[in-house]
């Protein structure tokens, strides 16, 4: 997509760390065999901001804060925590967000099993045409849908 090799690893950095803020989610709601209640939701959304407070005492990791901290932000403004609207969205956090989104479709979960290539294809679909993903990063990963899930199980 035209990004350059250092925001690739930039990428690839904010892309390990952008959940890092579920360490101060209790685990008993990460761990949680079913949908999570209104309130527990609530409170996992916490993440994306505790890992913005986390990475942001970091010199150097600018980038890759606003990266990570932005990947459950909507373009419409209606993510979290900052509620930022599609032009302050930088296409590195929109290709976080999309991968992590893939990824987290693909794998098992406590309370559902992972999807197969080409159910996590038609609803990443879905998700680009109700506009709460990017359009250009969605296609490209829908294109080569069968590798992006072979990367995202060997992370598993
Ligand atoms: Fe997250």
């Amino acid at each position: 997509m035209g990004i350059s090799t250092e925001h690739c690893d930039k990428i690839e950095i904010a892309g390990l760390l952008h959940d890092l803020g579920k360490l101060r989610i209790p685990d008993k709601l990460l761990e949680k065999p079913a949908k999570l209640d209104a309130s527990e939701r609530l409170t996992m959304n916490t993440h994306a901001f505790e890992t913005y407070l986390i990475l942001r005492n970091i010199h150097g990791f600018d980038d890759i804060t606003r990266w990570a901290a932005y990947h459950h932000e909507e373009l419409d403004g209606s993510g979290y925590p900052f509620h930022v609207v599609e032009a302050d969205i930088p296409i590195e956090a929109r290709i976080l967000r999309v991968a992590d989104i893939f990824q987290a479709m693909s794998q098992n979960r406590p309370y559902r099993k992972g999807l197969d290539a080409d159910a996590v294809k038609a609803f990443m679909a879905q998700l680009s045409q109700q506009g709460r993903v990017d359009k250009e990063v969605a296609a490209v990963v829908c294109a080569c849908h069968e590798q992006a899930m072979q990367v995202a199980q060997a992370l598993e």
